[in-house]
């Protein structure tokens, strides 16, 4: 990731272009004023915006132009061309925008414009409070001020720390080459700033949903006009003997983070137990520390029942080639104090254990409070739970997904941020269903994954590019039909999926991954 500004190149955009040199929903990137700007043509119209996004500064001119929106290659945000607001996660800040001026053919990039004012709300909500500081309770806050909701919003969380980037906290935090001001969404001052008042350090531990009241673990109580649980998911704990040992640790919370980061320091030998994304990527970024891995799993391939054979000898294969010993079809029997003990016997030396055998939805507050539940909370299209004014949204969260027509529940970032927006929406009164297709990445070394869509299960899969050279789209199919589309180096490809899945587009999936085979 680089928040290197891009140097400025292409045409100097305050001098102008010719508008035949935009393509219709499409853009070109040049330069105005010492910054790159992308000008983007949607509709009739032109618009100029910053060319890097605002997450880690992926390239908007590599993305894609849907609907009056530039999506960006590297995590999916979509930013409104018109306004530069950030309207999908994971990007929160608007892009910054100038005035474009037409002269007969040519284009012409005037002065930088403000950024975009928040809307109007005329919600009658006396009072929102959000139970999880996380993605999707956060992204939850900042669209209740963006929606221009004036009434008091409290978002209380039981970690100590402001709401955190948690995917950089198996990647490059804890492979120590990103630095701690990449690790918070938002500096502390933006929430006084935004009048939203962050509770930290404290767990809701009641639910009344009768009576509109929530309790804390401080003792006191606060009502609430509507609710938002956004809890998230607990990693699941390694109960062999000595899996309590003080040099067992799991990663979900910034603290989590620190307390591996700190116990890396002193240790030459780390074993991690569980070979899913999180443990996968957790054994790359010790690798880079330095420290000798190995990783143990039940499973044959790494990643299969997720990504399928093929991608799953591929994440083995760039493990294995990085050093880490990778111990599958084994489980840990114990953990002693200097080592991990393996169902056949071996003992693998370990002064730092990490499990990242999975989570479970944190439901614990939903149950008590008598919610429908079915393996999460159960939301209906607008994420409102069987409370009414209660809403859910993230990890916890199990939703009807219209694009699967099956209830489904996502442990992904983005999915959860974009639920936290749209369950504020819909506690304004917005009544806007959830349709996201859901996206996620994983980043194993220099090989990012990216994968759209939802496959449970699949009974073809296919593969278009080429594996080897990391440079592929693997379609997964169920009764013929494309649920979800993984790729390596494939973002603008990756974009097109997600756009074409959103529209219900088969054709235009077929032609996509045709497009891809013949050009690998
Ligand atoms: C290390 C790591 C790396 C990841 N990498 C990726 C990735 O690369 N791509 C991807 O798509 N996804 C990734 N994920 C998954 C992603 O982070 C989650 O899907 C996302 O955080 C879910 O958001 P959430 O708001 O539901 O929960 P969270 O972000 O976990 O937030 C829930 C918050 O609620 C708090 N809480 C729980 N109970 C209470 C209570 N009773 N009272 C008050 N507060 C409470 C928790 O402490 C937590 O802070 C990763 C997760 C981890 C842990
Ligand atoms: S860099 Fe753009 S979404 Fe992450």
């Amino acid at each position: 990731m680089s928040e290197t500004p891009a140097p400025p190149t292409g045409p100097d955009l305050s001098r102008g272009c010719e508008l035949s040199e935009i393509p219709e929903g499409g853009s070109l990137l040049g330069h105005a004023h010492g910054e790159a700007v992308l000008l983007v043509r949607h509709g009739g119209e032109v618009s100029a915006v910053a060319a890097a996004c605002t997450h880690y500064g992926g390239p908007l001119a590599e993305g894609l132009v849907v609907d009056g929106q530039v999506r960006c290659p590297w995590h999916h945000a979509c930013f409104d061309v018109r306004t530069g607001e950030a309207i999908g996660p994971p990007a929160l800040g608007p892009l910054r925008r100038w005035a474009v001026a037409r002269r007969g053919s040519r284009v012409v990039v005037g002065q930088p414009l403000p950024p975009p004012a928040p809307r109007s709300s005329r919600s009658a909500v006396e009072s929102v409070v959000i139970v999880g500081a996380g993605a999707a309770g956060n992204a939850a806050a900042e669209t209740l001020r963006r929606e221009g909701y004036a009434g008091p919003v409290a978002l209380i969380g039981s970690e100590p720390d402001v709401p955190v980037d948690r995917p950089n906290l198996s990647k490059d935090y804890l492979a120590g080459t990103a630095s701690e001001d990449w690790v918070p969404l938002r500096g502390r001052d933006f929430y006084p700033a935004h009048r939203i008042e962050l509770v930290l350090g404290t767990r809701v531990v009641g639910l009344d949903p009768g009576a509109r009241q929530v309790r804390l673990s401080d003792g006191t109580s606060r009502s609430y006009g509507a609710l938002l649980l956004a809890t998230g998911a607990d990693p699941v704990k390694l109960t062999v003997p000595g899996g309590d040992r003080p040099h067992v640790h799991s990663l979900r919370s910034f603290a989590d983070c620190r307390a591996i980061i700190a116990r890396a320091r002193d240790a030459s030998r780390a074993v991690v137990v569980g070979a899913s994304f999180i443990g996968l990527e957790v054994a790359a970024a010790l690798r880079t520390r330095g420290l000798e891995v190995s990783v143990v799993a039940p499973e044959e391939r790494p990643l299969e029942r997720v990504l399928g054979a093929e991608l799953g000898d591929l994440v083995r294969a760039l493990h294995e080639e990085h050093g880490v010993r990778l111990h599958l079809g084994h489980t840990s029997r114990s953990v002693e104090d200097r080592a991990v003990v393996l169902d056949d016997g071996t003992s693998l030396p370990a002064d730092l254990v990490v499990a990242g055998i999975g989570v479970r939805p944190a439901v614990a507050l939903a149950e008590q409070a008598g919610l429908r539940l079915d393996r999460g909370v159960l939301v209906d299209a607008f994420l409102e739970t069987s409370a009414p004014g209660v809403y859910a949204a993230g990890d916890l969260a199990r939703w009807p997904d219209p694009h699967t027509g099956r209830p489904v529940r996502i442990e992904h970032w983005v999915v959860a941020e974009r639920q936290g927006q749209v369950a504020a929406r819909n506690i304004l009164g917005a009544r806007e269903p959830f349709r996201t297709v859901p996206f996620f990445w994983s980043q194993h070394y220099d090989v990012p994954i990216h994968y759209v869509g939802h496959a449970e299960g699949w009974d073809r899969l296919e593969v278009v590019g080429s594996i080897a050279r990391r440079s592929c789209m693997v379609a997964y199919r169920s009764a013929g039909r494309i649920t979800a589309v993984a790729s390596i180096h494939r973002d603008r490809e990756s974009l097109q999926a997600e756009a074409l899945l959103e529209r219900g587009d088969q054709a235009g999936l077929e032609a996509l991954l045709a497009s891809v085979g013949t050009h690998a």
